[in-house]
Parts: C-alpha cells; structure tokens; sequence
C-alpha cells in the first residue's frame, strides 16, 4: 500500500499562496491538502485531481438547516471533500472541544461518507509521567466509532506539534502496535498514521516504523519542494 500524506495546512497560507503550493507539489494519489474551511470550494473547483480534507466539520449541524455559522458534513460532501481532521489538539486546547463534539463529528462524518482523520496524543506531563499508554488508550475508547467507514487515527503527540522535537521511532512503534492491536475488534477498516513536527529529515524514519500508514504534516506541507522532498524520500 501507498503512504498516505495528510498536508495540514492550519492558517498557514492565503488563497493564492496554497493555489501556488497546490500548483507546485507533484501529483500524489495518496496526498490530502487541508485548507483552511472557507477556501475549500474554490480550491476542489481549481484542482480537482488533489483530494482535500476539511480541517473541521460541524459537530451540530447533521442536515441542511437552521445552523449559523456552522459547515456540516454534508456540506463538505457538496462540494466533493471526502476527509476531514478531526479533534486536532490545537482545537481541543484553543476552542474548547470536548470528546462528545469529538465524537458527533466523527458520526456527522462517516454518515455523509466523509473519512474522518481522527487525533489523538498525549500531553508532556503524560509522557514524562508515563502516563501516556492509559491517556491513549482513554482517547481511543472515547473516538470509537458506531458506524462502519474508513477511519484514519493520527497519533499526534501534543508535545511535538510544531515543537521540532519527535518521539523516538521506539516511542511511535509502541503508539502505533498499540492502537493497531487496539482497532483490531472494530468495523472500520482503520489507517494509522503520525503528526508532529514530521520533516524531509524524519520522514522516511517515521514512516517505516511497523504498522505506520502515512504521515500527518503540518508546517513543513506548507512548501512546496519540501512536500515534494519527503514523498519523493518515502517511495
Ligand atoms: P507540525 O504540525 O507538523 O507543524 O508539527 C502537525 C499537526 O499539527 O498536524
């Protein structure tokens, strides 16, 4: 199987600059661009051969209806997005998202077809406690899904988002043995992959890590020759 590449673009990048990525990076089956929300449309419209994730969804809004300010799933599968990130820790930490949001997005998810990319990752303290294996293992119970469908898990440990600093690939193996023996009863056909200061120099290590299925990338998918260095590092 091909890697998956999930480009987490944040707030990152204005229109023009994520057309100009966009327009630079090779063509990757298995590359997911997430843009931020409002320039979704325009961009599926623009470059309908890159397949595209939401950074969001709505956690309320399960149909079209009276929901201000909300972008439902099935708004998403409007305009053809197919992925969408859920629960990252930036979300949890700066608007507050707790896990029965968490979990209602997901369900909005996989009703509309839509691929949640689900995060879960443990705190400093959690790690340095050693801590970490029951918080992951709490988070998983908490995100397991009702209803069948693709799901992808992001193991996305707080510590090393945007920080430069990464987990051991020891560290990541045991994360990753974990959740796959973990995911093992349920329906979903379940993808892992890695976020977390991900670059053209720790790419190719991550990404051979046993069990590992992609890579979820945030600054460093915001160029486009780096992006284009670490798939072409991990054919
Ligand atoms: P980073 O972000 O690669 O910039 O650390 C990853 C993420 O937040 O998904």
């Amino acid at each position: 199987m091909k890697k998956i590449i999930i480009g987490n673009l944040k707030a990152y990048l204005s229109k023009s600059q994520i057309n100009n990525l966009l327009k630079d990076i090779n063509q990757n089956d298995n590359l997911i661009i997430a843009p931020q929300t409002h320039f979704l449309s325009e961009i599926s419209e623009k470059h309908p051969n890159t397949k595209l994730a939401s950074q969001d969804v709505s956690s309320i809004a399960k149909d079209f209806g009276a929901y201000t300010g909300e972008t439902s799933a099935l708004a998403l599968k409007d305009i053809g997005i197919t992925y969408s990130i859920i629960g990252h820790s930036e979300r949890r930490s700066n608007l507050l998202e707790n896990i029965s949001t968490i979990k209602e997005k997901i369900t909005s998810c996989l009703n509309a077809k839509i691929t949640p990319i689900i995060c879960i990752g443990e705190s400093k303290e959690d790690r340095e406690s050693g801590n970490y294996l029951s918080v992951i293992s709490r988070e998983l119970e908490e995100i397991k899904p009702n209803q069948k469908g693709d799901i992808i898990i992001a193991y996305e440990p707080i510590w090393a988002i945007g920080t430069g600093t990464t987990p051991s690939e020891e560290e990541i193996g045991e994360i990753i043995s974990f959740l796959k023996e973990n995911t093992k009863s349920l329906e979903n056909n379940v993808f892992l992959v890695y976020g977390g200061s991900v670059n053209v120099d720790n790419a190719k290590a991550i990404i051979s890590i046993a069990g590992i299925d992609g890579l979820l990338i945030g600054k460093a998918s915001t160029d486009a020759d780096e992006l284009n260095a670490i798939m072409e590092s991990i054919i």
